[in-house]
């Protein structure tokens, strides 16, 4: 299915429509099977659309007590590290609503080695999707409501990097990538494509024009298998939300 893309001025109404589409998702998913999972990503440019968020006229829009809040990846940084991806989102939006702590699913990024955290977090996943209605214990990956992304100005998204053997992933459901190249270059942990892709939407967030060149690359050639960003390709709707600088 060809991606939907929305454009606007700027970051800042790039957040506020992602905030009201993202109401409108946990709306439906909570009528429809009573819980919502929401798949956070990392980097810099959902801090808008998280404090978004966490203030009126979206936060009590949003049903937290049946929100189920996850990451996409995460650095193996300490959690007050600036760095952390959980860090971000704790500053911006869960110290601001009243999401259980029991409905914050992190990735325990610093409790070990990056392939031990990563199986522990897949442990999490599998146990969180056997439990409750929101996933087909059939199937063999899980399907988030919404899974968020960026986008690196390489393509990459979550932690999955440019010619990173975590891009061939078919089987686990999270795993560690050294994240050598990326910025920071520290180790990380990632959900993979079956799983990225599973989801019932998708939604993108990209801003900045260095990411340009790579944005209209993926969208003009989508077999150009070189970005992992062309790569996700979900069950369900996939949506970009882009500044006027990348259209
Ligand atoms: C991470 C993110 C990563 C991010 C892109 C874009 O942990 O780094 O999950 O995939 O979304 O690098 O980052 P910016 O939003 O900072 O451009």
């Amino acid at each position: 299915m060809k991606p939907e893309i929305r454009t606007h001025p700027n970051l800042e109404d790039l957040s506020r429509a992602a905030a009201e589409y993202i109401c409108e998702i946990a709306e439906g998913a909570i009528k429809e099977r009573g819980i919502f999972t929401f798949v956070l990503s990392g980097g810099t440019t959902p801090r808008l659309l998280y404090e978004e968020l966490a203030k009126e006229p979206y936060a009590s829009r949003v049903d937290w007590q049946h929100t189920h809040l996850f990451w996409g990846d995460e650095r193996c940084v300490p959690s007050d590290n600036p760095d952390s991806n959980f860090s971000l989102a704790l500053q911006t939006l869960i110290s601001k609503v009243d999401v259980p702590p029991s409905n914050i699913h992190r990735i325990p990024a610093a409790t070990g080695s990056a392939k031990a955290v990563a199986a522990e977090y897949e442990k999490t996943l599998r146990e969180f999707f056997q439990a409750t209605a929101a996933g087909d214990p059939s199937t063999s990956f899980p399907s988030f409501d919404l899974v968020l992304l960026g986008m690196g100005a390489d393509g990459h998204t979550a932690s999955l990097f440019p010619g990173d053997a975590a891009l061939e992933e078919r089987t686990s459901w999270v795993v560690a990538v050294e994240g050598s190249s990326a910025s920071p270059p520290v180790r990380r942990i990632t959900l993979t494509l079956p799983v990225i892709n599973e989801a019932k939407w998708v939604l993108f967030l990209a801003s900045g024009s260095n990411k340009l060149k790579v944005l209209r690359e993926i969208l003009n050639n989508p077999d150009t298998g070189i970005y992992p960003a062309a790569h996700v390709r979900p069950a369900g709707k996939l949506l970009w939300f882009i500044d006027e600088g990348l259209a």
